[in-house]
């Protein structure tokens, strides 16, 4: 497994929408174990393919680091959501910046597996919320973007 560079705010590619992946093939299998990698160096709880310049929907998501025990999510969907927490987030993207966000309590998800089988998972508050966080990414949205906080620190830092 390699490890792959951080794409940080202010590059135009963290702003794209990724497309859905369409091969579940070694290259895929490649990418999540490099994202996984890639995460757990930079101590961070989850991670989209577009943060290592991919533009892909596929993510990898820390469940529990004591049992060595992560998600994999390609092309996911949303199909539930109920309540609202809110709680203090950050991202490696935007690299020492936490802001208090909104997100759902809890969230329910259809996706596939690396191999292309498709499954479907409920998770509630923080990993309901890293899902939505990593979710966001595929559609081009950090959680900057969510609150005046947020806003100030992108004039701040003069990046989009
Ligand atoms: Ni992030």
């Amino acid at each position: 497994m390699a490890s792959r560079n951080i794409v940080k705010i202010g590059s135009a590619t963290l702003r794209k929408k990724s497309k859905p992946v369409l091969s579940f093939d070694e290259d895929l299998g490649a990418l999540l174990d490099d994202m996984k990698n890639t995460m757990i160096e930079r101590r961070g709880v989850g991670i989209s393919a577009v943060q290592v310049g991919i533009l892909r929907r596929a993510i990898v998501i820390e469940l529990d680091e004591e049992e060595d025990e992560f998600l994999e999510i390609i092309n996911p969907e949303i199909i539930k959501t109920r309540g609202s927490v809110v709680a203090s987030e950050g991202c490696l993207s935007v690299p020492g910046f936490y802001c208090d966000i909104e997100r759902p309590k809890y969230v329910k998800i259809k996706a596939f597996d690396r191999h292309g089988k498709p499954f479907e998972f409920e998770a509630k508050d923080y990993i309901a919320r890293c899902v939505c966080h990593e979710i966001d990414h595929l559609n081009g949205v950090l959680f900057v973007d969510y609150t005046d906080e947020g806003k100030a620190y992108k004039k701040e830092q003069g990046v989009e």
